[in-house]
């Protein structure tokens, strides 16, 4: 019997790369967008595609319960739906990111296969401890809540045998991004000095991660943060103005 993983979020960027490495391990992928998919990079055969906004009660709730009369009972559930829209950025983002994600969740809560693993991820941000200029304050705030509603639903839906995590990555290349970053190579280089790792990770990068967690090799691990930015975040300003300025100290702090 395989695996159903469903992925909130999945039509493009970092969720559709979730998407296709959970189909390429052999599992049923089902991804649920408020549009459909568009353009080269857009639909992946096999891939089911059910458009629903997530923060409608209404469109949600069909969708949840299409998808699992069609396709199954859920193995794993991703969630990486982010607010893109042009009205109030406040209320957008917690009803996008926070609202929508409990109300998945709860809707899910019932509809797991009773596996011995099942999973939750919850797609953050390192926006949840530090501050992004270029996102505004309600993505700060919504993406510091997830890490908490991770660890919420780990306490109460563990004795139902769901697991449920949070990844939180630093910017990523996405196949949407990549001609952006290839245009700027000064923002690349500045990647490569500050990295510990040297360079900017990719959206399959933090797909493997989630598939780590949505996987049995994980099957101990819950109400974690895993952050995926190549050591940005631990490194300490005095290295980071080393690295800056002396360019032999980048490996040798
Ligand atoms: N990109 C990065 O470098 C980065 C870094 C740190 C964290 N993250 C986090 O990773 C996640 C994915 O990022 P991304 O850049 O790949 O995002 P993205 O390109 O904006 O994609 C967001 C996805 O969420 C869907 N979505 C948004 N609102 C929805 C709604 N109301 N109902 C249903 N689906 C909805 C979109 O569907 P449609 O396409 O149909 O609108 C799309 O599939 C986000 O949570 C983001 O905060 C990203």
């Amino acid at each position: 019997v395989t695996e159903h993983v469903l992925v909130i979020g999945g039509t493009r960027g970092i969720g559709r790369a979730v998407a296709r490495a959970q189909q390429a391990a052999g599992h049923t992928v089902s991804v649920v967008g408020a549009h459909p998919p568009e353009g080269a990079g857009g639909a992946t055969p096999a891939i089911r595609h059910w458009v629903a906004d997530v923060t409608n009660e209404a469109e949600r709730t069909r969708a949840l319960s299409e998808i699992v009369d069609e396709c199954g009972k859920l193995t794993h559930l991703v969630l990486l739906q982010r607010f893109r829209g042009t009205g109030d950025a406040w209320q957008g983002e917690i009803e996008t990111s926070l609202t929508a994600s409990r109300a998945v969740i709860e809707a899910c809560a019932e509809r797991f296969d009773g596996r011995a693993d099942n999973s939750i991820v919850l797609v953050g941000s390192v926006a949840a401890r530090f501050v992004a200029g270029e996102q505004p304050v309600g993505y700060h705030v919504a993406k510091a809540a997830l890490e908490q509603m991770a660890r919420y639903y780990a306490v109460t839906l563990g004795p139902r045998g769901v697991r449920v995590n949070c990844v939180a990555p630093a910017t990523v290349l996405k196949e949407e991004s990549a001609e952006f970053y290839r245009r700027q190579p000064e923002i690349l280089d500045l990647y490569r000095r500050v990295v510990p790792l040297g360079r900017m990770g990719t959206a399959e990068e933090v797909a493997s991660v989630v598939g780590f967690l949505c996987s049995p090799a994980a099957s101990f691990v819950t109400g974690q943060v895993l952050v995926v930015d190549g050591g940005v975040s631990v490194l300490g300003q005095e290295a980071l103005a080393r690295r800056l300025t002396i360019p032999d100290e980048r490996n040798t702090i």
